[in-house]
């Protein structure tokens, strides 16, 4: 039987008291059920990183291998290069792009690191799955050293149309390098477009269908497998999370008011700034919803060490002070911003109990808190979806109230149109929002996938 090789750059190894969200949980799920080992950093840093061997662990089913980085391979290849370089320029932010050439090298030497401590665990059965950006010039290193298994990639943030590829370093060599996987996998048929286009354009592919590329004389299969979560199992998290005595509190502490609700990393892509720009033009335009609403966000910090990400938070708490003294009045707060991040379950219930969903990225590979959030609701009393058109998710929830993330007047009519719909209407779009999701599942996406890897190498 074929064993599963997980490549990510973090390796959520389970820990006491740790639970992992989202994908975390379907890969993990995807190895114990397949057999097989996940590999990558260990999420430490340590001056002697580079000369110790992958330790191995097992834990619920899963083998895990993972290396460490010393403290300037995390400064140049995951803060440096993946996340102030990478990351912008995947999710076509170039405003907040920064770019270094030795972080650039760090980014390849880690590469390498990488591939050099895999290739001895590999097997001659296994089939070998990459994961986002920070491993874009993994395959083609890993064919360079002999690798004839198969190999599928999966890019988790959007990919960028022509033009802002052009602001890659060296973009060129990103798509050949990929082109070495033998399936090359992205959550929407834009991405997968963009992709092709780029491919064929700038790195010499040929493009014999919609799905098949030709480089350098091999076949390489391209395809759009949006992510997806568990909407049943989520569903019933929320139900059993709304009776809980936290969400009694948050229930009690709204007095009647309506809950606009918002979750998310603490992250420039997710349009944090201008949501609540969104949410205060509200209250500026419909002065009457004043004292009629609370907006809970929840924003964990993440990436602290990105000066982008520095920048935000302090423009964030700039923002949320000021909206808080002009709105504010005795007895109401408009605003409660949290950056301590929640346990899944409570923020599950808070979905459940919020009126809006208000998920407002600049720009997002996919977005499970919005399939999360339609998942959460009550069927006969449903929450209304704001969501972001920029999102990978608002090609499957076309049903939601889709916002430009940048148009405050429009998020602020979105929102007085949410607060004003009628039950029916909520129910119609709560319940075309859910048919798009109910009968997918997160573990069949990742089937899918690795069903359509096997699939390709034997072609
Ligand atoms: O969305 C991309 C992603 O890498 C996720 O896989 C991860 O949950 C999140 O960003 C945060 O990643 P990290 O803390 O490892 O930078």
């Amino acid at each position: 039987m074929k064993r599963l090789v997980i490549v990510s750059n973090r390796v959520p190894v389970p820990k006491e008291g740790l639970r992992p969200g989202g994908l975390a949980v379907v890969l993990k799920d995807l190895l114990a059920r397949k057999g097989g080992m996940w590999f990558g950093w260990n999420g430490t840093c340590h001056p002697d990183a580079a000369h110790l061997p992958p330790e191995i662990q097992q834990a619920e089913g899963v083998e895990y291998a993972t290396i460490g980085l010393t403290p300037a391979e995390h400064r140049n290849y995951y803060t440096g290069f993946s996340n102030s370089t990478l990351w912008p320029l995947m999710h076509s932010l170039p405003e907040h792009i920064h770019f270094e050439r030795r972080e650039l090298a760090t980014y390849w030497s880690v590469n390498e690191r990488f591939c050099e401590n895999l290739l001895p665990l590999l097997r001659a059965e296994d089939v070998i799955w990459i994961h986002d950006y920070h491993l874009l010039p993994l395959p083609a290193l890993l064919r360079r050293h002999g690798v004839r298994q198969p190999i599928g990639f999966f890019l988790h943030t959007p990919f960028p149309a022509p033009d802002m590829l052009a602001t890659a370093p060296d973009g060129g060599t990103f798509l050949r390098d990929l082109m070495k996987a033998d399936l090359l996998g992205f959550q929407t048929a834009d991405d997968t477009a963009n992709f092709i286009f780029a491919a064929t354009r700038k790195a010499g592919a040929i493009a014999e269908d919609d799905s098949t590329l030709t480089f350098e004389r091999r076949r390489v299969h391209v395809g759009t497998f949006p992510v997806e979560i568990d909407p049943q199992t989520f569903a019933q998290t929320a139900v059993t999370a709304a009776g809980s005595a936290d969400l009694r509190r948050l229930s009690g502490s709204l007095a009647g008011r309506k809950l606009i609700f918002g979750v998310d990393r603490m992250d420039p892509t997710k349009g944090l700034d201008h949501r609540l720009a969104g949410y205060e033009r509200l209250l500026e335009t419909y002065p009457r919803r004043e004292r009629q609403v609370t907006f809970l966000q929840i924003a964990a910090e993440s990436r602290t060490d990105v000066p982008s990400y520095q920048v935000l938070r302090n423009k964030l708490e700039h923002q949320i002070g000021k909206l808080n003294a002009h709105k504010g009045q005795a007895d109401w707060t408009p605003l409660r911003f949290l950056t301590r991040g929640s346990p899944r379950p409570t923020v599950a219930g808070y979905m459940r109990l919020a009126d809006i969903g208000y998920i407002t990225p600049l720009r997002d590979g996919m977005n499970l808190v919005a399939k999360e959030f339609i998942a959460a609701q009550d069927p006969e009393n449903p929450g209304v979806l704001i969501l972001s058109r920029l999102a990978g998710a608002a090609k499957q929830l076309e049903a939601a109230l889709l916002v430009n993330p940048l148009d405050h007047d429009g998020m602020a009519d979105a929102l007085e149109r949410a607060l004003a719909m009628s039950p029916e209407e909520r129910r119609e779009r709560w319940q075309a929002c859910w048919n798009s999701i109910a009968n997918r599942t997160a573990l069949g996406w990742g089937l899918s996938f690795l069903n359509i890897l096997e699939n390709a190498k034997r072609r």
